[in-house]
């Protein structure tokens, strides 16, 4: 890996608290916010300060620490009793993203374990979680960029880079990865509406990189394809079924249809945290509605017209059968399937 390609961390924990680069207020202003509560960490994911499934999962396990923190301070002899309400208001914080429900089962079974210095017990299962998190995308970076067999240029949708996950990131992991290894020429950024993921932080992420960097308006994205600009498409993913159907930014579903249409191919960077077995499909991921505001507003402004309904998933579903290659730190799964998932979860891909 080449360090001078992933620069960010967006979350740190720093003497007893868990600092937070606030992504609202990129790429205008760097700014940490400094959390010490359960509730705080809560709100944040809700609020969207941190995003990206890897680091939702990673900032709620920190937020467990905190949560413990408190609660034996509370009471000793109950804190793993009182914890499970904190458990649930993190668990409540955002639907979509497995990875968040993985890692407070994770904290949960070392909560049920039990210790005489539980802070300091889970604050190692969080920073575990954490360094993971960065392996596995450096692993699939690898993965990844071992399919591209010429060198070119690559579309890439909402933001899945350092600032989505532990560091490094997950498609922006195989872009970072590719363009050290010369085989990525230039990626295209889809803007990513409304909450312009890649404008301000795909975007802000490759600028910092220098990889050089083109955005468009998700609208422009099959007009790119038709153009012959780009061989791949490279998305990340916040749930993944149990027969490969992919849950990911809003957005994505259309740009593999158009993919598919036009020979693009598809290509899905998630880590094994992001597959949930226990989904059979994509219909019964939940996908999360947000405010109308995100809609009628912009930087505060008003830009629709009064009276106007709206409709605001977060997330839609990318069919099994589009997707060419699912990358993940267990190995790639080319065309996933129920049978080729069942097998990469076992380990025997
Ligand atoms: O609403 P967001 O910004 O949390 O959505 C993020 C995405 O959809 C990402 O593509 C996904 O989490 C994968 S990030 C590694």
């Amino acid at each position: 890996m080449n360090p001078a390609h992933d620069q960010v961390r967006a979350i740190v924990w720093c003497e007893d608290a868990l600092e937070l680069l606030d992504q609202r207020q990129l790429p205008g202003a760097l700014v940490y916010q400094r959390l010490t509560t359960a509730a705080e960490v809560a709100q944040a994911i809700g609020d969207m300060v941190v995003r990206g499934a890897p680091a939702i999962g990673i900032t709620a396990a920190y937020g467990v620490v905190l949560a413990a923190r408190a609660r034996y301070a509370e009471s000793a002899p109950n804190w793993q009793a009182l914890i499970a309400t904190d458990l649930a208001m993190l668990a409540a914080a955002r639907p979509t993203a497995v990875n968040l429900f993985w890692a407070l089962r994770r904290m949960a079974r070392v909560i049920a374990a039990g210790c005489s210095h539980p802070a300091q017990r889970l604050l190692a299962e969080a920073r575990a979680i954490h360094v993971e998190d960065i392996a596995a995308n450096q692993r699939m970076g690898e993965l990844g960029a071992a399919l591209l067999t010429e060198r070119g240029s690559v579309l890439t949708h909402c933001n899945t880079g350092s600032l989505a996950t532990g560091g490094y990131g997950t498609a922006l992991g195989v872009i970072r990865y590719g363009y050290a290894a010369g085989l990525i020429e230039r990626v295209y950024a889809d803007e990513t509406r409304p909450w312009l993921q890649g404008a301000r932080l795909t975007a802000w992420e490759l600028v910092q990189d220098g990889i050089p960097v083109t955005l468009l308006a998700d609208a422009a994205a099959a007009a790119l394809m038709r153009q012959g600009e780009v061989r791949w498409a490279m998305v990340g993913a916040d749930r993944i079924a149990a027969n490969g159907d992919v849950a990911n930014k809003i957005g994505t579903y259309h740009l593999a249809v158009a993919a598919r249409y036009h020979g693009v191919r598809l290509m899905v960077v998630a880590p094994i945290t992001t597959v949930d077995m226990s989904i059979a499909s994509g219909a019964d991921i939940p996908i999360e509605q947000r405010a109308a505001e995100e809609l009628l507003t912009l930087g505060g402004q008003p830009i629709a017209a009064a009276g106007a309904q709206v409709w605001n998933p977060s997330f839609d579903v990318t069919p099994a059968a589009l997707v060419d290659a699912l990358v993940t730190d267990r190995g790639v799964v080319l065309a996933p399937d129920a049978v080729k998932m069942a097998r990469l979860m076992a380990g025997t891909t």
